[in-house]
């Protein structure tokens, strides 16, 4: 029976948005998942989306729409883009599948009777955004969340703890003991330096200020913890708490692929979990770095999101999956641009693969009727090409030891130089005017031969390519990995056929614009989709109003004399005003994004004639005006000039 290997990469969440930086790890474990198999192993590959909590609850409520019928539309795409890429999961996981979400229950309620979950309260700094607690020493000085670094506030609330102080040093040991277990091992130090050297602190694992999620099996005010829903997806994805047999089978995972930033659960939450379910723990955590654009994050809000589509259709599946995977090391952070990708398809792909291929067939066609000659005794160069071709295969195996597919390519593209090279050496253009055709005939025998060591050797890596250098060799079967160790086993007589060139080379300039162009009418089409900036338009339209209505509001100029925190609502500010001779104060929730000092001595806009409202005790006269756009960023409205306070503005 087959070696079995289960390997993941993260449950994404459904942002309907993924950029090449999603992609990336999907390619690596898709080519993963191909290369084990070659190997002789049965390796079973799991992906999925993450969908409860309230920020996607919250963008559903934005369209109008119920949260389960918001994700299932996003999930749709996000399957369309797997197969555009050609991803061959095994199982594809949602996180509102009912049978994962009683495993969720399950799960905890399996901890609490254990006693490794127990009720209490939890005062802490909490991300909105990112759903997370976080204390004092995991944050910088402002009480930025350590993840997406916007401003946290303070937050009581009852909860369910995590015993997860307790699993400090077994993990310590576990690291100590398993040196495989986090990849690359750079990402273990930083680890142990960042959260487990002071001791692990019991984690809440359950909100009750959250409705989208799994409900605590005994407790209907709380629901489960995200990262506990999410990370036991792995397991539901092979059948854990409905068929045993499968997951024993496949449990533990060979690999979990995942993001930098997302090591930290992984290789902390995840095995004190597992550890406290008397589960046996994955065998590895690898976390690479991220797909850069230009250096800089990918994000919505910068407009510098590079998506894999337009790539895909202009320059087919494996430009991209080769670009991605031999650019940039796996473990590192790496910069796409689309120059570097335009040069990179010219040189390796068009010109030193697809013009290996083209001329190889084209010669045979020429020099001996399209069919594969017989070869002769070996010289010099056909054995140095012959050695070459019959080693690269140990090569990419050591390279994929370590999951180094860059190191895996570039031992295969030795391969494609050493044949090119190995055509200048022989000049067949020369030979083939010898009246005894024995050596031509060897020639491009040993061409072909190596063309097809290098299809068998590519396929993991790019599927679609390996195959159309077979077809032009006249090969239609799928290769098997051992074909790389035998040299000769191409048949003498095959016909072989010579098609359009497998990556065409392209004309930077040209293409420079036609990607940006696809990537931005992409772009378009998707914020069109799902609301993007023109929902957020069409969701504050409103009817439209007379002059005589706009007259009703007064509308002025106030300076901000000082700025004091409500002493009853820790999100809110009391706002000190001045306009000319008058004072008021304005309770305003814009603390978490600004601070006292971004507003001491500030013009900023009021509406001046709003009737008053009790805020937690203290009365707010009137309301500031400020911007917000999509991804909830504020900026508060001010006078291009300096102006007296009180003006009125019209
Ligand atoms: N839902 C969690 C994962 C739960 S796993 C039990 C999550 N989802 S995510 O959609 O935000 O991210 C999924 C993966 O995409 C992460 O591993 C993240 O690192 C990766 N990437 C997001 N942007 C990326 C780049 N620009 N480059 C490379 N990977 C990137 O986190």
């Amino acid at each position: 029976m087959k070696e079995k290997f289960y390997l993941t990469t993260p449950i994404y969440y459904p942002n309907g948005n993924l950029h090449i930086g999603h992609t990336y790890c999907t390619i690596a474990a898709d080519t993963i998942k191909r290369f084990k198999n070659y190997q002789g192993y049965d390796a079973y590959f799991t992906t999925g989306t993450d969908e409860h909590g309230q920020k996607i609850a919250q963008t559903a409520a934005d369209f109008g729409m119920k949260p389960l019928e918001y994700v299932d539309r996003i999930v749709e795409d996000t399957k369309e883009l797997w197969k555009l890429l050609d991803i061959e999961y095994d199982s594809f996981i949602r996180s509102t599948d009912p049978q994962h979400e009683k495993n969720v229950q399950n799960i905890f309620q399996t901890l609490y009777d254990k006693g490794e979950i127990y009720k209490g309260e939890y005062e802490g700094f909490y991300c909105t955004p990112c759903e997370s607690f976080w204390t004092e020493s995991q944050m910088d000085e402002e009480h930025n969340c350590p993840d997406c670094g916007r401003p946290t506030h303070k937050a009581k609330e009852s909860t369910y703890f995590f015993k997860l102080s307790e699993y400090t040093d077994k993990l310590l040991d576990y690291y100590k003991t398993h040196p495989d277990f986090i990849k690359p091992k750079s990402r273990e130090r930083e680890m142990i330096n960042n959260f487990l050297k002071d001791g692990l602190e019991d984690l809440s694992v359950s909100r009750s200020s959250v409705e989208w999620g799994v409900p605590v099996p005994f407790d209907e005010e709380h629901v489960i913890y995200v990262w506990i829903d999410a990370l036991s997806c792995y397991l539901s994805a092979i059948g854990y708490g409905f068929d045993e047999e499968k997951f024993n089978a496949y449990w533990p995972a060979g690999v979990h692929l995942v993001g930098k930033e997302i090591v930290r659960f992984h290789v902390i939450i995840w095995p004190a979990l597992l550890m406290a379910m008397d589960l046996p723990l994955p065998k590895q955590i690898f976390g690479h770095g991220w797909i850069l654009f230009d250096d800089d994050k990918m994000s919505k809000s910068k407009g510098n999101i590079q998506y894999p589509e337009p790539i895909v259709n202009l320059y087919g599946v494996d430009a991209l999956r080769y670009f991605l995977l031999k650019e940039f090391t796996f473990g590192e952070d790496g910069s796409f641009t689309v120059d570097k990708f335009l040069k990179r398809m010219n040189s390796d792909l068009a010109n030193d693969l697809g013009n290996l291929l083209s001329r190889t067939v084209s010669m045979i066609e020429k020099y001996t009727d399209g069919e594969i000659p017989s070869p002769s005794d070996a010289i010099g160069p056909d054995e140095d090409l012959k050695e070459l071709l019959l080693g690269t295969k140990a090569k990419v195996e050591e390279a994929m030891e370590e999951w180094q597919f860059s190191d895996a390519l570039e031992s295969i593209w030795q391969a494609v130089r050493r044949t090119n090279k190995y055509v200048d050496e022989t000049e067949p253009w020369i030979i083939c005017k010898d009246e005894d055709q024995t050596r031509i005939k060897t020639v491009l025998y040993n061409l072909a031969e190596s063309l097809r060591i290098i299809s068998v050797l590519l396929y993991p890596f790019m599927k679609e390519t390996a195959l159309k250098l077979r077809e032009q060799l006249g090969l239609c079967e799928n290769p098997s990995f051992e074909e790389a160790d035998t040299w000769g086993l191409l048949e003498i007589g095959t016909k072989v056929e010579k098609k359009a060139p497998i990556f065409p080379r392209v004309d930077i300039e040209k293409e420079r614009e036609r990607l940006a162009k696809a990537n931005d009418d992409l772009n378009e089409e998707r914020m069109e989709k799902l609301g993007g900036s023109k929902k957020l338009v069409d969701k504050h339209t409103k009817p439209e109003i007379t002059i005589d209505d706009f007259g009703k509001l007064e509308i002025r100029v106030a300076k901000v004399e000082s700025v004091e925190d409500h002493p009853n609502a820790d999100r809110l500010y009391l706002l000190n005003l001045k306009m000319g001779c008058e004072k008021k104060t304005i309770v305003s929730s814009i603390k978490d994004f600004y601070k006292p000092e971004d507003l001491v001595g500030k013009n900023i806009v009021i509406v001046n004639n709003l009737k008053p409202h009790n805020f937690r005790g203290i009365e707010s006269a009137g309301m500031l005006l400020a911007a917000e756009d999509e991804d909830g960023k504020l900026s508060l409205l001010t006078t291009m000039e300096e102006i007296a306070d009180g003006s009125c503005v019209y």
